[in-house]
């Protein structure tokens, strides 16, 4: 591959004019916060990108046996959700007007039509073809979703490692159909029991995938409220009925058998 041999500067290694280029606001005058508001996205859209190369990583170091390196990724994609979380505060300084003054000039669009934020739910489990139809043909969102939809999720890269670290995985799991959704299941809750129970160190790994699962809720519930708090129980621009549609996808874990077990523990 062709490599770029000018020396590099500050600005032009990071595409400082591009990026600074990448902000137009669509309100007349323009309305003073729709720059924070499109800068705020276009922020959460680089972490989606950070994360998914992230936890891309983590399923490889699970394909190549390698668990203190996947813990030690599994960390930095802890903080940056963190990171996620704190930025809504920034959102919330923005009141219920402010919002209005440019909401109409968003149309249709909405986080709803992020795909990188559903390409995260495809890697993470959470499949769903419908998703996949809201693009359009032809799109790099399309093609992307449509490629992480069949490929193996993080759990089933889990569930073949722990089956080389010599735990009964039944077959069934291993071979699974990976374009379905993760649902939980008794048999590998058993496994997972005998590890809490036995096995502290891949104990401690099954607990970084809970807090991995509890930061995607935690960003799901602040999302939600912020939600609430700047357009009420409003329909959402996606075309969804709103924080109603949101309140729905609060009760879904990623990872069902890590929080079923926890009572039997
Ligand atoms: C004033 C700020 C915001 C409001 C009022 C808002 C509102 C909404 C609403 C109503 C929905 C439901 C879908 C629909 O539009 O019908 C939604 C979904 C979503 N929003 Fe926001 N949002 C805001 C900021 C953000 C930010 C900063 C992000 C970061 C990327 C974001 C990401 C998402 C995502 C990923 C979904 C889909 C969630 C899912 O289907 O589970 N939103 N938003």
């Amino acid at each position: 591959m062709a490599e770029d041999t000018a020396a590099a500067t500050y600005g032009s290694y990071l595409k400082i004019d591009e990026l600074l280029s990448l902000q137009r606001p669509r309100s007349a005058g323009p309305e003073h916060d729709e720059m924070l508001f499109i800068i705020i996205h276009q922020v959460y859209e680089l972490w989606f990108k950070e994360l998914l190369h992230e936890l891309d990583r983590v399923a490889l170091l699970f394909k190549g046996d390698e668990p203190h390196k996947a813990q030690h990724t599994l960390k930095r994609v802890l903080t940056i959700l963190k990171v996620l979380v704190a930025q809504l505060d920034i959102l919330e300084t923005m009141t219920p007007l402010e919002f209005l003054s440019f909401r109409e000039r968003l149309a249709a669009a909405s986080g709803f039509q992020s795909d990188q934020f559903r390409q995260i739910e495809f890697l993470l489990g959470a499949k769903s073809d419908k998703a996949i139809a809201r693009f359009p043909e032809g799109s790099r969102a399309r093609a992307a979703l449509h490629r992480r939809y069949g490929e193996p999720t993080l759990w089933d890269a889990f569930l073949q490692y722990l089956a080389r670290e010599g735990y009964k995985v039944p077959a069934a799991h291993l071979t699974r159909d990976t374009s379905l959704p993760i649902e939980a299941a008794e048999d590998i809750q058993h496994i997972l029991i005998d590890i809490y129970r036995n096995d502290s160190h891949n104990a401690e790994l099954c607990e970084r995938l809970v807090d991995l699962d509890e930061g995607i809720q935690e960003w799901r519930y602040r999302h939600v409220k912020m939600v609430e708090r700047t357009i009420g129980m409003k329909q959402g621009t996606g075309g969804s009925s709103g924080a109603a549609y949101l309140i729905r996808t609060l009760a879904r874990p990623v990872f069902p058998d890590l929080w079923e077990i926890r009572g039997q523990l």
